[in-house]
């Protein structure tokens, strides 16, 4: 009997927060779940973690450093060597890198932007074949709803290309909603080019999700706030709420075929007007594009 899975699905960032209660569902689904993670000593206790509560479930890791090219490029190279199908890719990882000042990838890229867009539009384009040879297949982008001018009172993104390492200034929330952007752009831009390919690709927003932010806090009052305040407001969504709101966008039936969509408590939602600008969702992919090397500057 073949050793190879049936279904397949890779999260990035599934070792906390979101990821990992969705690498948890995916499991129970009967997915053979990849963990494409930059700590594989966190990897394996969450693999631990799922199989402790699912002795029987598909769960393994894979190295992935998103603020490194050639991690991406080390990724997905391992999880080709595995011969395996793709039938499910959800660019999780990421959020917001705090600091006053500006951090920069392995390339020399702003962090948040780095990170949140070109590691998973690197990733996914490596990818992209798997995901093909194995349709139907779906790719999921985890952005926010933050980035829409505003959503909760805020200016959402402002997308500066002269300001993309921070030359003018500096302020990781603005970052976080341009690179959320970037990820509707990247959302809309694969669906378009995805057309008639069996592989769809819409972008979700988890809501807000006290719980997974406050694992992240030290201050005993931050994590007073995150875990027991916060959550009781109508406006928070639980680890289970928003990762059933990814498993939807990911394996539910009723989503199959369907792409180019922002998925939000499992409806769709518009997104900002800016997003639907296909010009400029056309400029990032082709500058981002050759950034990642995919022209052949950088050899796979
Ligand atoms: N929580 C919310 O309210 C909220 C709202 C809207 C959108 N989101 C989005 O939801 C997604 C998941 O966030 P979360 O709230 O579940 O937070 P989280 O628990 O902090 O999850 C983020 C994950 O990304 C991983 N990661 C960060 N940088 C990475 C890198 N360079 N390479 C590989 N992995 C990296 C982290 O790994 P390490 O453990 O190694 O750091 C972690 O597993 C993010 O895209 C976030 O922007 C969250």
């Amino acid at each position: 009997m073949s050793d190879t899975p049936s279904r397949v699905a890779m999260i990035t960032g599934g070792n906390s927060g979101i990821g990992f209660a969705t690498a948890r569902k995916l499991a129970a689904q009967g997915f053979h779940v990849i963990l494409a993670s930059r700590n594989q000593q966190t990897s394996v206790q969450a693999i631990a973690r799922i199989q402790a509560g699912q002795p029987t479930a598909r769960v393994e890791s894979i190295p992935l450093d998103l603020a490194s090219f050639a991690s991406v490029r080390q990724c997905a190279a391992a999880f080709q060597a595995k011969g395996y199908p793709l039938h499910v890719l959800i660019n999780n990882a990421g959020g917001a890198i705090k600091g006053r000042q500006a951090s920069f990838t392995a390339d020399g890229f702003e962090m948040t932007f780095g990170t949140n867009h070109l590691g998973h539009f690197l990733l996914t384009n490596l990818l992209l074949d798997n995901l093909k040879q194995s349709a139907p297949a779906r790719v999921i982008t985890v952005s926010s709803q933050r980035h829409i001018p505003g959503y909760a009172g805020g200016p959402g993104a402002k997308f500066d290309y002269d300001n993309l390492k921070g030359e003018k200034f500096y302020d990781s929330a603005t970052f976080y909603q341009n690179s959320k952007l970037a990820n509707m752009w990247f959302t809309y831009e694969l669906q378009r080019r995805l057309a008639g390919s069996g592989v769809t690709s819409n972008a979700v927003c988890p809501g807000f999700v006290p719980e997974a932010i406050g694992d992240r806090r030290t201050s005993p009052l931050d994590r007073l706030l995150y875990r027991k305040i916060l959550p009781q407001m109508p406006f928070a969504r639980t680890l289970d709420q928003a990762s059933s709101a990814y498993l939807l966008a990911a394996t539910d039936p009723r989503w199959e075929g369907l792409g180019g969509k922002f998925i939000v408590d499992g409806k769709e939602r518009c997104s900002s007007d800016e997003s639907y600008d296909e010009a400029k969702a056309r400029h990032l992919w082709d500058l981002s594009w050759t950034w990642c090397g995919l022209d052949g500057s950088v050899s796979a």
